[in-house]
């Protein structure tokens, strides 16, 4: 039996989300946003659910965005995972963070691309060296015998760069979701809330501008 206090039903008594308040940019509203999930301690409030469609349907993971800019949401992975393949199959995505202690969630749905070797380079020298040696240690996404096998990996991933700098892996990268669409959701009393949507006027509409944007508001 699953534990019923989990199903408990949470009122959101928070103020809401205006077209008057709402920032001008979705980049300035997210901004806002994620200084108010960091004020208020939220864990990892950079994780994103990253929902892919495959072949074989639809998938969703937790991601950790790295960056989120004018250009779109950057996160980095594994490039032979299944989420690869399901980017390579179709390179439309959805994103979503949840920052439910404020009784929020953002959603965007965008383009994925991969970013330059360059730019992973630089992500990837930030690393700490045990998640450098994760990344050529571990095939993500594929079947293993067990955890010693995983440790035997690591191990051996180790021996083969004992000294730094470790280089990046080919089967590692990241990629760069332009947005097309970004909804603020707030929570609100007796299931009434407020989201705001903005959708691009034009195809890669930089997220730091204004014009590029139009606001809708959709029925909760
Ligand atoms: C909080 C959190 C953060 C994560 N961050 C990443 C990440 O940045 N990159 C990544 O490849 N996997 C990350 N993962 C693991 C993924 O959820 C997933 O297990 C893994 O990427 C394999 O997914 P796939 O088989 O669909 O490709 C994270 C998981 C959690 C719970």
């Amino acid at each position: 039996m699953v534990n019923r206090d989990a199903f408990a039903r949470v009122n959101y008594e928070v103020p809401g989300l205006g077209e008057d308040e709402v920032a001008g940019s979705p980049l300035a509203q997210f901004a806002h946003w994620l200084d108010e999930a960091v004020a208020a301690e939220v864990k990892e409030p950079n994780a994103m659910a990253l929902a892919t469609s495959g072949p074989a349907g639809p998938a969703v993971r937790v991601v950790l965005a790295k960056a989120v800019a004018a250009d779109g949401v950057v996160f980095y992975t594994n490039l032979e995972s299944a989420k690869a393949a399901e980017i390579r199959h179709d390179p439309r995505v959805a994103l979503n963070f949840a920052w439910l202690p404020l009784h929020r969630q953002v959603r965007m749905t965008g383009t994925a691309a991969p970013v330059s070797r360059r730019e992973v380079q630089a992500y990837f020298d930030t690393r700490p060296r045990g998640a450098r040696i994760a990344a050529w240690a571990s095939p993500q996404s594929r079947a293993l015998t067990g955890r010693d096998q995983l440790d035997g990996l690591v191990h051996s991933a180790g021996a083969r760069f004992p000294d730094d700098p470790v280089p990046v892996p080919d089967h590692w990268g990241g990629y760069r979701v332009t947005v097309s669409a970004i909804e603020f959701w707030q929570g609100q009393p007796s299931r009434l809330h407020d989201r705001l949507v903005f959708r691009a006027r034009r195809p890669g509409a930089a997220l730091d501008d204004a014009e590029a944007w139009e606001i809708t508001r959709l029925a909760p």
